[in-house]
């Protein structure tokens, strides 16, 4: 299982401002994110993330849609399940579909994901903004990581999306 991680930070590491803001994210980086999504069509996300993307009009993504929740919440779309299991059992859910890449998403669910080791890539791309206040690209869990970096790109003049290799380790040794 390959399992992803594309956020759209600001250069402090912010995936939102203040109360959920996205303002600072420009149109190249969201077409960046929405080409990966297509392509990748399997996306899990947190139930803040899905939230905000119902809000916005962009969930569910094409493909198969999984919501983390430890609510019982009984899904209207064919394509999304809601599951209150964790991490390992959620990706499993992709498994059972024949499903062998993921794009994880959500500032808890990030962090989550990065401390049961279970995260392979990180794609980060970063908007030329500061915000003090907002949602942290890792929020909650504590963990520490290696990475090794694939590869930097330019998305436009103010934006550069940087790919990570996340480095697997004991993490009692990270
Ligand atoms: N800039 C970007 O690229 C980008 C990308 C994605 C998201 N975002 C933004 O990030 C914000 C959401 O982030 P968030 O940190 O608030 O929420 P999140 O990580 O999307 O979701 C967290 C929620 O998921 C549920 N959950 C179920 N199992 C969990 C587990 N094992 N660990 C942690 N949470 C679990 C909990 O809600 P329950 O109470 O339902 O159990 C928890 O509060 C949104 O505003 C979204 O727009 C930005």
């Amino acid at each position: 299982m390959r399992v992803i991680i594309h956020m759209i930070i600001t250069a402090n590491g912010m995936i939102t401002g203040k109360d959920g803001a996205t303002s600072f994210i420009s149109k190249k980086a969201s077409a960046e994110f929405l080409r990966m999504m297509g392509e990748v069509r399997a996306n899990l996300v947190g139930s803040g993330t899905y939230k905000e993307t119902l809000v916005h009009g962009s969930f569910p993504y094409p493909g198969l849609n999984v919501v983390m929740t430890r609510k019982k919440v009984k899904s209207r779309w064919k394509n999304v399940i809601f599951t209150d299991k964790g991490p390992r059992e959620a990706l499993y859910i992709f498994k059972k579909h024949g499903i062998n890449t993921v794009m994880v998403g959500g500032g808890k669910i990030n962090s989550a994901f990065m401390k049961e080791n279970l995260v392979d890539e990180l794609y980060l791309s970063i908007e030329p903004a500061v915000l003090t206040e907002g949602i942290k690209l890792f929020d909650g869990a504590d963990f520490k990581a290696k990475l090794r970096l694939l590869g930097v790109r330019r998305l436009s003049n103010g934006v550069v999306q940087l790919h990570y290799k996340v480095v697997k380790q004991n993490r009692s040794k990270a």
